[in-house]
């Protein structure tokens, strides 16, 4: 049911749309496609809460989180943190092909935003929480090289961090075994994590001020990305897949066509010896703070079966163009050579306005982030 509002709303910006594509016969934009284009926004969402993590949206394990964020004596050598592959002025990123810690990962560091409108993480989605995929990383023998008596331990005794966890999980580490420890630390990690977003862009602007037929909004977008939006959502059918708000409709599909891909790698969820879709630490096992979530509740749970193999989650394209170089394995260095790597058939010209409208997805903060706004801690 369209309501009579939203039928106001839709016909005043078909009509913007319409004016636009006859004053601009090449747009490629037409009435058509206002409603694919609107379907982009409205931005920012309101994200929903984590119900399978219990100190989701808690300010103590926010900032808890964040202390461990940058906690280095997790690793094994003492110098790894999440922040080596996870960088504040590369929008969360490595700017690296590959991820590289302790050893080379078969991945490309994935950009750490918005991360509570997926469903599952990780490029080839193995982990079903984003306290999963928090975990993940303390585990690989290539990244902290870490079990979870060294993060106990490290909690523990750390100064401020016993403190920390208390407040966040109402008893002292000592009190709890190691296991828990751990997993309450990702827990603490993914609610940082999930404070971690982008913000407005100039699409964002383009795309409400359709909405109001407000013709001098429309009119400050570039043409270039006005046409490259219209192909997005028309020819070049990326909108099937990089679809709604966060620009990712959050399923598996098969990896792009390769350029020296490596591909099999780190399939199925496959980290060392661990084999994440059989975990412990899934939404099946013990750790799911959400009692009402059965294997049968809609879309709470997803099961990775072993077509995951070859299977990669759509990225979000939220600044995009910050987080070069592009793909699962990093092989793509340029948006440019990133665009058709779906099968569709476009001119130079449509790509080249497609790459201009990914460029519009930037916020202001672009590749340079902030720390989120923390509570101030009653701890040392
Ligand atoms: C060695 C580099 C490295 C370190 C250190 C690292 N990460 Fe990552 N991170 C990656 C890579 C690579 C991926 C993609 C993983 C994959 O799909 O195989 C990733 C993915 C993620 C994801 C999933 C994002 C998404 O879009 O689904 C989260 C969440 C995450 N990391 C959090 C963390 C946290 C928290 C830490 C610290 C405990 C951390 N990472 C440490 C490289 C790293
Ligand atoms: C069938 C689903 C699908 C379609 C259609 C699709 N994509 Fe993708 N896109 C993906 C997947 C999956 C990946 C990750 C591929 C990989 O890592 O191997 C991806 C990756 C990308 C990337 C790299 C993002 C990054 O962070 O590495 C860009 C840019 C991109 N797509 C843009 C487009 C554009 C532009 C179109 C339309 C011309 C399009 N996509 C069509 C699913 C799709």
């Amino acid at each position: 049911m369209v309501s009579g509002r939203g039928l106001r709303v839709g016909l005043a910006a078909a009509l913007v749309l319409t004016t636009l594509a006859a004053s601009h016969p090449t747009d490629g934009a037409d009435a058509a496609l206002l409603q694919p284009i609107l379907a982009h926004g409205p931005w920012p969402m309101t994200a929903r809460a984590d119900p399978s993590n219990r100190v989701d949206g808690s300010a103590a394990a926010v900032e808890f989180g964040y202390r461990m964020f940058r906690e280095s004596r997790l690793s094994a050598n003492g110098y790894v943190s999440c922040v080596t592959c996870h960088q504040l002025d590369r929008a969360f990123t490595d700017g690296n092909a590959r991820a590289q810690a302790l050893a080379a990962l078969d991945h490309n560091t994935l950009a750490l935003a918005n991360l509570p409108l997926q469903r599952r993480y990780g490029w080839d989605g193995a982990s079903d929480s984003l306290w999963m995929a928090s975990l993940r990383p303390l585990f690989d023998p290539r990244e902290f090289g870490a079990d979870a008596a060294r993060v106990a331990h490290v909690v523990r005794i750390g100064d401020g961090l016993a403190c920390r966890y208390q407040h966040s999980f109402a008893a002292p580490p000592a009190t709890h075994d190691d296991q828990t420890v751990m997993v309450n630390v990702a827990k603490a990690l993914a609610a940082f994590v999930a404070t971690l977003g982008t913000g407005r862009t100039p699409f964002d602007e383009y795309r409400d001020a359709l909405t109001r037929n407000d013709r001098d909004a429309v009119a400050a977008f570039a043409p270039a990305a006005r046409r490259g939006a219209a192909y997005f959502v028309g020819v070049g059918g990326c909108a099937a897949c990089h679809s709604g708000p966060n620009f990712s409709d959050g399923a598996l599909h098969p990896q792009a066509p390769a350029q020296g891909a490596s591909g099999a790698a780190a399939a199925d969820g496959a980290v060392g010896s661990l084999r994440w879709s059989s975990s412990a630490y899934n939404l099946h096992g013990p750790y799911n703070d959400n009692p009402a979530q059965t294997a049968s509740s809609e879309g709470a749970l997803v099961s990775f079966g072993t077509d995951a193999g070859a299977l990669v989650r759509t990225p979000s394209l939220r600044n995009v163009a910050v987080t070069a170089p592009y793909m699962h394995d990093g092989s793509v260095a340029t948006l440019r050579s990133a665009t058709p790597h779906a099968g569709a058939e476009l001119t130079t010209a449509q790509v080249n306005d497609i790459v201009a409208f990914l460029g519009s997805l930037t916020d202001r903060q672009g590749a340079v982030r902030s720390w989120p706004q923390l509570a101030v801690s009653p701890c040392p």
